[in-house]
């Protein structure tokens, strides 16, 4: 049986991965979805052209990562594609965020970074020559970013882990793509708190756009994927001008 396999598939541009991969893949018999608002989930399979399998549960938790493996043990699917899209930003500057981070889950380390590696290392002996992962990672993770500063780190920690095992990986036929989006328009901001510069607000993308650019780069086997001239100006940038200019004129913006 062949399937993907995506995270995060309740909102934004996951819900959006598994509504084109029945087009781009037309031979999935099955998506496995994870997020936790099953009634979300529930919707989504209605709309998608390939059936979808369920996994209601909280990445942060162990219970949906049971769930997945006894699924993969005893189905034994070929994971022609995993897209790892469950995460989440908070904006705020360090010392405000880190008595939240303490205080209570979610916590962005945890679930942008460990929960995308354990998905990345449970779907991986059921991958083979010609699969594709796709990990959601982010223009943040250009530069360093002052009061957004968790979350950039955590997307550099996810296009670093991207890249090298695409490496590892190349021997075995499959390709590894790290998808670095500016702003999108999702219900990310609703966790993040708005967007407050207007240079982020002109650069506004579209989900199904980010989504059809990583799906196509994903297929041309291309390490990175990033939509859009100005998040490519900003790729650029980030290589040519150091970084200490670029972290202190961010600070200096608010
Ligand atoms: N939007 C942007 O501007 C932007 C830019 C660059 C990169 N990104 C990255 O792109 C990815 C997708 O973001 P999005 O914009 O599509 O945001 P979104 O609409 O908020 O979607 C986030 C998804 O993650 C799931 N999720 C959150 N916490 C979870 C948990 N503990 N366990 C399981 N699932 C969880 C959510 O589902 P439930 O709430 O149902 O669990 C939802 O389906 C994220 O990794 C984000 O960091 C976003």
């Amino acid at each position: 049986m062949k399937i993907a396999v995506v995270t995060g598939a309740s909102s934004g541009m996951g819900r959006e991965f598994v509504l084109q991969l029945g087009y781009f893949y037309k031979n999935l018999d099955e998506i496995w979805v994870i997020a936790r608002r099953r009634e979300r989930l529930v919707e989504l399979a209605e709309k998608s052209r390939v059936p979808l399998k369920i996994f209601d549960g909280d990445l942060q938790k162990k219970k949906v990562y049971k769930k997945l493996c006894e699924a993969l043990k005893e189905e034994q699917p070929d994971i022609r594609m995993l897209v790892n899209s469950a995460g989440f930003g908070k904006s705020g500057a360090v010392t405000e965020l880190a008595k939240e981070e303490f205080r209570a889950q979610p916590d962005m380390v945890d679930l942008n970074c460990r929960a995308l590696t354990r998905m990345t290392l449970l779907c991986l002996p059921y991958m083979k020559k010609g699969s594709r992962i796709v990990n959601l990672a982010s223009a943040a993770a250009f530069c360093p970013q002052p009061l957004f500063a968790v979350y950039a780190a955590t997307k550099s920690y996810v296009l670093s882990f991207s890249r090298a095992l695409g490496a590892e990986l190349a021997y075995r036929g499959i390709r590894v793509t790290a998808v670095c989006p500016g702003p999108v328009d999702t219900e990310f901001f609703d966790v993040s708190g708005k967007l407050e510069n207007p240079l982020k607000k002109l650069t506004m993308a579209q989900a199904p756009k980010v989504v059809h650019r990583a799906l196509k780069d994903s297929r041309a086997g291309k390490a990175v994927s990033i939509y859009g001239v100005p998040m490519k100006a900003a790729y650029l940038g980030a290589k040519l001008v150091p970084h200490g200019p670029i972290i202190r004129s961010l600070y200096r913006e608010r």
